[in-house]
């Protein structure tokens, strides 16, 4: 039943000059408008680029979701947006998520358009563009493009950046030859898409799916799939749908959905980036999702998905042991099944009991490991909160005392972590401080500090590191991420010295510094803020406003506190 009062029909009713330029401008391009019309009109918000590899075979499915829209009697409308590529794009992607957000939001505000279907796949793009869909309250379904296959190096299958990260380090200590490293470089090159891992473009994509974003059983497709084509133009038929029975994300989202994606993220062993994506994106609907919540949600979820980095499978075995609904016919009582998901169901009512016969996904009776794949600590170093990937870590590091080896800057650390002078064991624990949010700014992917040369070359594979930055999704070790608040904006991790004694406990959540508040205060007065680079730009507007990973790293004025504040105003319709 087509819907009597879309919201683009505020452009084109009545018989004046603005409804009959507005008809003639959607005219030009192809596609006549009645002055009634009751057509839905929907944004295929498009991220594909040629800078991106990830985001670009997104391109080949926008005719199968174009058709389904014209199928379920809409009109589609394709928008260029911003492509937010991990690889190439510096100092991070994560840099312009906000920003991304920002475009959606802007262009689903300023445009005649009444849905929208959000093509993304690589990391940022996912959480960038549904923060801006959540704020504009549009109804909203995201099409990601899958995973790439997954290459063969030497009769072992390579998990993307996971087993780069690991034959680096083999480079670096002289364990493989540079043929070797050419060799493997070649292999790398194997076709377009997400990550082959449990990184942060799949942990997303599952994510968007256990929040009711992404239609059930599509969200860890493989690329080139044919069955992708298909959920394709489904997602064209299902949007269509959605504006015609108002399902608007305020209608599909609860603290339901949140703590759902939580837990789910939890039993995936998901990229602890997933963390800050579900606080922006809690923070941009109701802002119920907190870190402490995360956590007490989090702790008794059991990890069941076998997958790299945190097991040893590939997501395309995680999707053909039955994908995100396998898990959640194994975690069961876990999952709150009342959560609305975009076919205006019920989550529960998705989900059948299955067996797993699979090793990519556990049965609840034999998990990877008992009681969650994150912990979230605190302590004088991190008031605000540190988050470490405990599936990816190593046990007996869980509980650890070292002597802190610091590094002020991303560029230090790499001229001096190889360094063989560098006064350093394998019980020291290895500080990068001044990468967060505001300090780079972006807070980048360069918390896996690599082990000091001369320990990797005598077998050391893991040590206890702490930093204001990120990690990627596929890395893994025992590596203390987020520290909040961070070095740049004066945090305390920025007064650790050399040498400072430094005591985790992961059990009992805590991450301390050795140091009296008397000492610490000494250090403060000493301590100078860094000069900030940026004075101009998206750089300099977002390190004044950007909060601390405990906010989900939003801007403050993004991310607003009322139903009032969170209002979408639509813009007065009339001359341009
Ligand atoms: Fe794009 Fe992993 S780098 S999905």
């Amino acid at each position: 039943m087509p819907k009597s009062n879309l919201r683009s029909a505020a452009w084109f009713q009545g018989d004046d000059e603005v409804s009959l330029a507005h008809r003639v401008a959607f005219a030009s391009v192809g596609f006549q408008i009645a002055r009634d019309n009751s057509k839905p009109i929907i944004a295929i918000a498009d991220s594909s680029s040629e800078l991106n590899p990830c985001n670009l075979p997104l391109r080949d499915y926008i005719p199968a979701i174009r058709q389904g829209i014209i199928d379920a009697g809409g009109i589609a409308v394709l928008v260029p947006v911003m492509s937010l590529g991990e690889d190439l794009m510096k100092p991070s992607a994560m840099l312009y998520r906000n920003l991304l957000s920002m475009e959606v939001e802007e262009y689903l505000r300023s445009y005649p358009i009444d849905g929208v279907v959000l093509l993304a796949n690589c990391d940022k793009s996912v959480p960038g563009s549904l923060m801006g869909a959540f704020s504009s309250n549009l109804p909203t379904l995201m099409f990601t493009a899958g995973a790439r296959p997954v290459p063969i190096y030497k009769g072992k299958r390579i998990g993307t950046g996971t087993d780069l990260w690991r034959m680096w380090e083999s480079f670096r200590t002289g364990a493989i030859t540079k043929e070797e490293w050419a060799d493997f470089e070649k292999c790398l090159n194997c076709g377009l898409g997400a990550c082959n891992t449990m990184g942060t473009a799949s942990s997303l994509a599952i994510m968007v799916e256990t929040l009711g974003f992404m239609l059930p059983g599509t969200s860890t497709i493989p690329n080139g799939d044919s069955r992708r084509t298909s959920a394709a133009r489904q997602t064209g038929l299902r949007i269509v749908e959605m504006v015609n029975e108002d399902l608007t994300p305020a209608k599909i989202l609860s603290p339901s959905s949140f703590r759902n994606a939580a837990r789910v993220m939890n039993a995936c062993g998901g990229s602890t980036n997933t963390i800050i994506h579900l606080l922006a994106l809690s923070g941009r609907v109701n802002g119920e999702m907190t870190l402490q919540e995360f956590e007490r949600v989090g702790r008794s979820v059991p990890v069941l998905a076998n997958i790299e980095p945190s097991g040893t499978e590939m997501i395309q075995d995680f999707d053909r042991a039955g994908g995100l609904f396998a898990l959640l016919s194994q975690l069961g009582d876990l999952i709150e099944p009342g959560a609305i998901i975009c076919t205006g169901q019920k989550i529960g009512e998705r989900i059948t009991q299955l067996d797993s016969d699979s090793s990519a996904i556990r049965p609840r009776s034999n998990p990877l490991k008992p009681d969650g794949a994150f912990a979230i600590v605190t302590g004088n170093i991190a008031p605000q909160g540190a988050v470490i990937k405990t599936s990816a870590a190593s046990s007996e590091l869980l509980k650890h005392q070292g002597r802190a080896v610091v590094f002020h800057s991303y560029e230090e650390m790499r001229t001096k972590v190889d360094d063989l002078e560098l006064e350093v064991t394998k019980d020291s624990i290895l500080v990068l401080s001044g990468c967060g949010a505001v300090g780079v700014p972006g807070l980048p992917e360069w918390g896996m500090i690599p082990i000091p040369k001369k320990l990797a070359a005598a077998g050391v594979t893991d040590m206890v590191r702490i930093t204001d930055a990120r990690m990627s999704g596929t890395s893994f070790g025992t590596c203390f991420l987020h520290v909040s608040p961070e070095g740049a904006i004066g945090g305390n991790i920025a007064l650790i010295e050399n040498g400072d004694l430094i005591e985790i406990d992961v059990a009992a959540r805590s991450i301390s510094l050795m140091v009296s508040d008397e000492v610490l205060a000494i250090r403060r007065q000493l301590w100078k803020a860094p000069k900030r680079e940026h004075l101009r730009g998206w750089p300099a507007l977002y390190q004044e406003r950007v909060m601390q990973p405990d906010r989900g790293c939003d801007l403050d004025f993004l991310c607003a506190p009322t139903e009032e504040s969170r209002r979408f105003v639509e813009p007065v319709v009339g001359r341009s």
